[in-house]
Order: C-alpha cells, then sequence, then structure tokens
C-alpha cells in the first residue's frame, strides 16, 4: 500500500515506518522536525519536511491510499502552560490532514491517540468503554481528534482507527527514543545509568501499591508497530475504531529502576519527591478489544527485555 506517515521521524513513528517496509508498503514521512530527527527516518522511505496544516501539496503529491498520523506536540506539562500549541498542533492540524486527505480521496486513517483521553480510572484495566475525562489539555486535544475521526468516518466514509497508546517504550530496528525533552521513565532512568543524568526522582512512595510507587503500562514499541499493521486494513468504509493499546501488565516506577539496575549493571541513584498532581496510583490497559478483534499480541512483555532494547539502541547511538 501507498502510505504516508505524519510524524515519521520521530520515536514511534520511525519504527512503524521501518515496520510498514518490511512489510512492503511505500511509505513517504511527512515531518516538520519540531522534535524528530531526519536520520530517523528509515532508508527505503521519502521524507518531506513540511507541517500538519501545510500537508495538502504534499498528499497531492504522495497520493496515498493510507495515513498514519503521529505528529502531535505530547508533554502534558508544556500543555497545560502552553494550550494554543495544542489545540493548534494536536486539533487544527489534525483537522488540516484529513481535509488534505479528503481532497485526494484518501480515506484511511490510523490515529495515534493516548491512555491521557481516561484521565484518572475508575477501575483497572481501563476498557475502551470507560469514561474519557482528561486532566490535561494533550489528553483533551487527542480525544478531540478521536471524536472528530468518529465524525468523519460517518459523514465521509472514512476508515479510522484510533490506538489509545499506554507508556510505549524499548526500541526496534535501532531505533528508540531520543526526545530533547524526555519525559518518559524508562530513558530518563537508562540516562542516570548511563552518568547523564545525576539521579532519578521517584514522585511519591506512598500510593496503594504494593511497593507504594505508581504502577504504569509499558509496551514495547515492536509491539505498537505490528498492531499498527493490522489495525491499517481492519476498518470498512465509514468505521471508526477505538482500540487500547497496552502490554495488560503494570510495573512500578521501582520496579522499572530494579530492572534498569539489573540490565545495565550500573547504579541508578533515586530521590523520594512529593507526589505529583493528578498522578493516578495505577494506570493499566485492558487491550481485550484488539487481541479479539484483530488477534493481536503482545510478544515483549518482559521489563528487562524491554529495557534491554532501549538501552543497547541508545548505547549504540554514543
Ligand atoms: N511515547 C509514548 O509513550 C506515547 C504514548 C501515548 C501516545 N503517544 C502519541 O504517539 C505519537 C508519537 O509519539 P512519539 O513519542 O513518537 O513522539 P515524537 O515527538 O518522537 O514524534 C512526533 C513527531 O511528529 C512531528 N511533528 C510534531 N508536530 C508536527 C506538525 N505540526 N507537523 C508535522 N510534524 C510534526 C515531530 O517532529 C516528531 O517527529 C504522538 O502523537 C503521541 O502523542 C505517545
Amino acid at each position: 500500500m501507498r502510505v504516508l506517515v505524519a510524524g515519521g521521524a520521530g520515536y514511534i513513528g520511525s519504527v512503524v515506518t521501518a515496520a510498514l517496509l518490511q512489510g512492503g508498503h511505500e511509505v513517504t514521512v511527512l515531518d516538520d522536525l519540531s522534535t524528530g530527527h531526519a536520520d530517523a527516518v528509515p532508508s527505503g522511505a521519502g521524507l518531506v519536511q513540511a507541517t500538519l496544516h501545510d500537508s495538502a501539496p504534499v498528499l497531492a503529491d504522495v497520493r496515498p491510499e493510507a495515513v498514519l498520523h503521529f505528529a502531535a506536540k505530547s508533554l502534558v506539562g508544556e500543555s497545560q502552560v502552553k494550550p494554543e500549541i495544542y489545540w493548534d498542533t494536536n486539533v487544527t492540524g489534525t483537522l488540516a490532514l484529513l481535509e488534505a486527505m479528503r481532497a485526494v480521496d484518501c480515506r484511511r486513517i490510523v490515529f495515534s491517540s493516548t491512555a491521557a483521553t481516561y484521565g484518572e480510572p475508575e477501575s483497572v484495566p481501563i476498557r475502551e468503554d470507560a469514561p474519557t475525562r482528561p486532566t490535561n489539555t494533550y489528553g483533551a486535544s487527542k480525544l478531540a481528534v478521536d471524536a472528530m475521526l468518529t465524525s468523519y468516518a460517518a459523514a465521509h466514509d472514512f476508515a479510522a482507527v484510533s490506538l489509545r497508546y499506554f507508556n510505549v517504550a524499548g526500541a526496534a530496528y535501532g531505533l528508540g527514543e531520543r526526545h530533547t525533552t524526555e519525559t518518559h521513565l524508562i530513558p530518563i532512568a537508562l540516562q542516570v545509568a548511563a552518568g547523564t543524568r545525576e539521579a532519578l526522582t521517584i514522585y511519591g512512595e506512598d500510593y496503594p501499591t504494593p511497593d507504594g510507587t505508581c504502577i504504569r503500562d509499558y509496551i514495547h514499541v515492536a509491539d505498537l508497530a505490528d498492531a499498527h499493521l493490522l489495525a491499517l486494513t481492519a476498518p470498512a468504509a465509514g468505521e471508526h475504531r477505538i482500540y487500547n493499546l497496552g502490554n495488560g501488565t503494570g510495573f512500578s516506577v521501582q520496579q522499572v529502576v530494579d530492572a534498569v539496575r539489573e540490565v545495565t549493571g550500573h547504579p541508578v541513584p533515586v530521590v523520594v519527591g512529593q507526589r505529583r498532581a493528578g498522578d493516578p496510583a495505577q494506570l493499566v490497559a485492558s487491550s481485550d478489544r484488539i487481541r479479539a478483534d484483530l488477534g493481536w499480541t503482545p510478544k515483549h512483555t518482559e521489563l528487562p527485555d524491554i529495557v534491554r532494547d532501549a538501552w543497547e539502541t541508545a548505547r549504540a547511538r554514543r
């Protein structure tokens, strides 16, 4: 299939681009390189440097049969102080992309949504029918796009899938996380292990969890890539599906720190800080729906394996 990957120079988009190429697809990446890296785009894919708002001429040129849409701003803290960036990039940027698709009669899309659309869960594991009450602008902007896709499917015959990722981690095809502003636990802990960051702060040790630290669901980026390839052809015209994507198993912050120490063989000094506002004790996905509908099964569910892949890829870059 001829596909356009918006945000394909970023962490997840570049891995999915590599998986698409391996699957025999023809790929063009559209990316403004605001947080991505041109050298992350796998050879074999074209790269057009453009923003979502300026995507119409790119789509007119590429004439894709499907779009995978990763391009977004995704820093929760920033979204609270600069909401305008999130509404502009994530919402009106996506609207421009959908209109550019309509103009070339491309109506198939897989969108990177997020667990942040749910907010504080009433129960875990979180299913797709859980209430969506985002607690930050980032989550609200992604939820708005999910609603946009529902209406584009109904009114304009789009075949759409929103994949609501939990915490994505690990590396594949030699591509890992390289965020300039890193907020994710595993890469931060690996930076501490590598000696490029002094210490890791654990935000709260008094949660109602077995070791007192927060529990999160880490999904390996290679498993996520598999889900994208399955989702690409799944919906019929007029259908918008929503799937949660997680490992199904939660790991605590302390377990992540222990795994990083074990895998790297280096010390990881920690500082215990206050709880952060809006951090639920547990966020774990139920991925039953995508398992049942698409036969998706995560293959890399052990924490040390996820950490090892991230560590080895980061080390190869140094
Ligand atoms: N990393 C995670 O754990 C996680 C979890 C849930 C959801 N997500 C979502 O997955 C997607 C990919 O995340 P990531 O971690 O790979 O982020 P990333 O920042 O590495 O990748 C995003 C890419 O989009 C590009 N981009 C941003 N704004 C753009 C614009 N206006 N026009 C064109 N390109 C633009 C960036 O340059 C970058 O290459 C995002 O939509 C994010 O919200 C990520």
